[in-house]
């Protein structure tokens, strides 16, 4: 079984081949932020459009790269959803035409159980049952993986998600959207204890998160000060050291509520290294194992959607042509 996974929910065109045997065998994307940056934040009209001129030449590219005839490809992957809906047609009207060309099924993947599975790419893949922690710039949840397709989302963020703090406060210190990565950056320079942030929803019991309380803890941080680059490094440094904090703590419980032994991290926030690093604290205290997707895999890919719809696909699902887009899509229905 051979499936190309096509993925459009937002900024990224990203497509890849994977192979049941093989393993994956090619994954191309092309980043849209250059374009968006100008505007502070995604453009879902410019997206879209993008989408539109970038696709068929990855296709073209990510199949050379396998050395894959489309001959030889059994399916077509794509992102259904959750995401910004203009991008998410894009990808799908796409996906279904090259099936409807090439005589092959198309599968429908959620945006969300990719990120869940990215670890599977990897050396070492962590076996069913897990926990997830899965921080993007769109969601923070905790998901009880019992197998493919089921998913129990045990907590999530009951406003914004760790990714989209990171970004709204990295914009506060002026660094071009989106910030996370680069607030991560300037955290390393800043000075531990110098700004103590609120660790938000950890002084009440369950597994629910709250971030959005941060980036005004951030404002008030900054008002009236010289935003010298120590200052904003320490608090870069501060807000950053609040959210793995209240993340770390989070699956410490959630490990000892669910008793599972394996931890998966995924989503672009993981790819944070001092998350990273907290995490596996968390993991060793706990007895347990924590998977990461390499970096590039933590962020949006297509190498993710290609491998879940091939599961999919093996799994005998077959997807109706009528089948669309869902902008909003709830894990686990
Ligand atoms: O999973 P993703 O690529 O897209 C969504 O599905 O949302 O996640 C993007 C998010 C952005 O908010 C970005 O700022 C954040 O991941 N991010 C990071 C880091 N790298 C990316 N946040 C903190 N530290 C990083 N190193
Ligand atoms: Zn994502």
């Amino acid at each position: 079984m051979r499936v190309i996974g096509i993925e459009t929910s937002c900024d990224e065109t990203a497509v890849a081949v994977y192979d049941a045997q093989a393993g994956l065998l090619s994954h191309r994307l092309y980043s849209q932020i250059a374009m968006h940056q100008a505007y502070g934040g995604v453009v879902p009209e410019l997206a879209s459009r993008d989408h539109v001129r970038r696709l068929l030449p990855l296709v073209r590219e990510a199949l050379a790269d396998a050395a894959s005839a489309r001959e030889s490809i059994d399916g077509i992957a794509y992102t259904a959803g959750p995401g910004l809906i203009g991008a998410l047609l894009v990808g799908a009207g796409f996906a279904r035409s090259l099936a409807y060309a090439w005589g092959k099924p198309a599968v429908g993947i959620h945006h969300l159980e990719g990120h869940l599975l990215a670890p599977l790419l990897e050396q070492n893949p962590p076996d069913y049952p897990f926990l997830a922690l899965l921080v993007s710039g769109g969601h923070t949840q905790l998901v009880d993986v019992a197998g493919l397709g089921r998913y129990t989302v045990l907590g999530e963020s009951l406003d914004d998600a760790a990714g989209e703090a990171f970004d709204k406060t990295a914009k506060l210190l002026g660094l071009p959207y989106p910030g996370g990565a680069a607030l991560a950056r300037l955290a390393e320079n800043g000075r531990s204890g110098q700004f103590v942030f609120p660790r938000p929803m950890l002084d009440r019991d369950g597994l629910e998160f709250s971030f959005s309380g941060l980036k005004t803890a951030a404002l008030v941080a900054l008002r009236g000060r010289v935003l010298d680059d120590q200052v904003r490094a320490d608090v870069a440094r501060g807000f950053q050291e609040a959210v793995i904090e209240t993340l770390a703590e989070k699956c410490r419980r959630a490990l000892k509520v669910t008793g599972r032994r394996r931890l998966v991290v995924a989503g672009g926030v993981g790819a944070n290294l001092r998350l990273r690093e907290r995490l596996e604290g968390v993991a060793r205290e706990g007895n347990a194992h924590v998977y990461f997707p390499r970096p590039e895999f933590c962020t949006d890919n297509g190498a993710m959607i290609a491998l879940v719809g091939c599961l999919r696909l093996q799994a005998g699902e077959n997807h109706p042509e009528t089948a669309t887009a869902r902008a909003t899509w709830d894990l686990g229905h």
